[in-house]
């Protein structure tokens, strides 16, 4: 008997710490937003964080709406899986925020949640990434054009490997290593890749898989393919982002592969440590995806907060970068 007392008063205990604690994070939540009524209140899903770039854009987002710029930012991380970041959306929607920032994992799925923003009246800026959804359910895109990106590594692969003057073409063997699959990024990259193998007959796929936008996984999956493919036989690593690139080299030199000459590599982002390599001549391409998305999201709400049209699509501007363009005082002043 006492022992189903002392079961049931822990019991009463344990519920009524777990209610406590609900209704004080509920009240912070609140708290935070009545008490900043004189601030524009912005609720921003990222992703996740698996990326030097991603980092950099959640930073450029926080200094752009930063307390001293009359913004309020909440920020929530949504560990790479889309359902987190459909969560986070409808906390901010329950929080009564004033406008949403969304930066998508994967373009489809989010008409639902969409649809409830829009009911509750808090205008979504979808960026970096795209979605599907009917474009009556977000007020605005900005980022990246990643079809174009794709197209600048394509022309620079094509140029690298033209007819001689024979009009003999080489033989072209390529390694993939795609980004997330269903993003926005790792549809525009590989769909410039797969359009050009069906144009080129000399150009081959030998390899294709995903490494999440990783360093890690990249690496993993790099050595996985060089015991099955002689490194001899590849001619070009196409990796859709710089970590990719990263964690690929990394296997390469654990196997003792040269590449640079042997093996061109392309890459995409810009980062620091790959626009390093890239002047070293060890990533032969580095096509530029701008991060610093901050002061384009800040303008664009700042107009819709005045009560202005803002423009429906917003590119980021982007540039490519080979060895030759490169200066170790413009490497070094990168913010990412
Ligand atoms: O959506 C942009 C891509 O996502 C960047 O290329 C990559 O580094 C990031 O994780």
């Amino acid at each position: 008997m006492l022992r189903v007392r002392k079961f049931f008063a822990v019991f009463f205990v344990g519920v009524l710490v777990i209610v406590i604690l609900a209704c004080s994070a509920n009240d912070v939540d609140e708290e935070v937003v009545e008490e900043n009524n004189d601030l524009i209140v912005v609720g921003f899903s990222q992703p996740g964080a698996e990326s030097a770039w991603r980092v950099a854009l959640t930073d450029s987002v926080k200094e752009a709406f930063s307390e001293e710029n009359g913004y309020k930012l909440f920020y929530k991380d949504g560990q790479s899986k889309q359902d987190n970041q459909i969560r986070d959306i409808r906390t901010f929607i329950q929080q009564g925020v004033d406008y949403i920032i969304l930066c998508p994992i994967v373009e489809t799925g989010w008409d639902t949640v969409l649809e409830e923003a829009k009911q509750a009246g808090i205008p979504v800026i979808v960026c970096d990434r795209n979605v599907t959804a009917d474009n009556s359910l977000y007020k605005a895109f900005v980022g990246s054009n990643f079809t174009a990106e794709g197209d600048a590594a394509i022309k620079y692969l094509e140029s690298k490997y033209a007819a001689d003057e024979n009009g003999q073409e080489p033989e072209v063997n390529i390694v993939h290593i795609q980004g997330t699959l269903g993003s926005s990024a790792q549809l525009g990259r590989t769909q410039a890749l797969e359009e050009a193998l069906g144009t080129h007959d000399n150009w081959h796929l030998i390899a294709q898989e995903c490494g999440e936008f990783t360093k890690a996984k990249s690496r993993e999956l790099m050595s996985d393919i060089l015991k099955t493919v002689s490194a001899e036989d590849i001619d070009v690593l196409y990796c859709e982002n710089d970590e990719e690139a990263l964690g690929a080299i990394q296997a390469l030199n654990d196997a003792h592969v040269s590449y640079g000459d042997e093996i061109t590599i392309i890459s995409f982002d810009g980062s620091r440590n790959a626009l390093e390599l890239c002047k070293k001549g060890e990533i032969n391409l580095v096509v530029e995806c701008n991060p610093l998305q901050g002061p384009y999201l800040y303008s664009i709400i700042s107009m819709l907060n005045a009560g202005e049209g803002a423009p429906k699509i917003t590119y980021i501007d982007e540039k490519y970068f080979t060895p030759e363009d490169l200066t170790e005082d413009f490497i070094e002043s990168r913010k990412y």
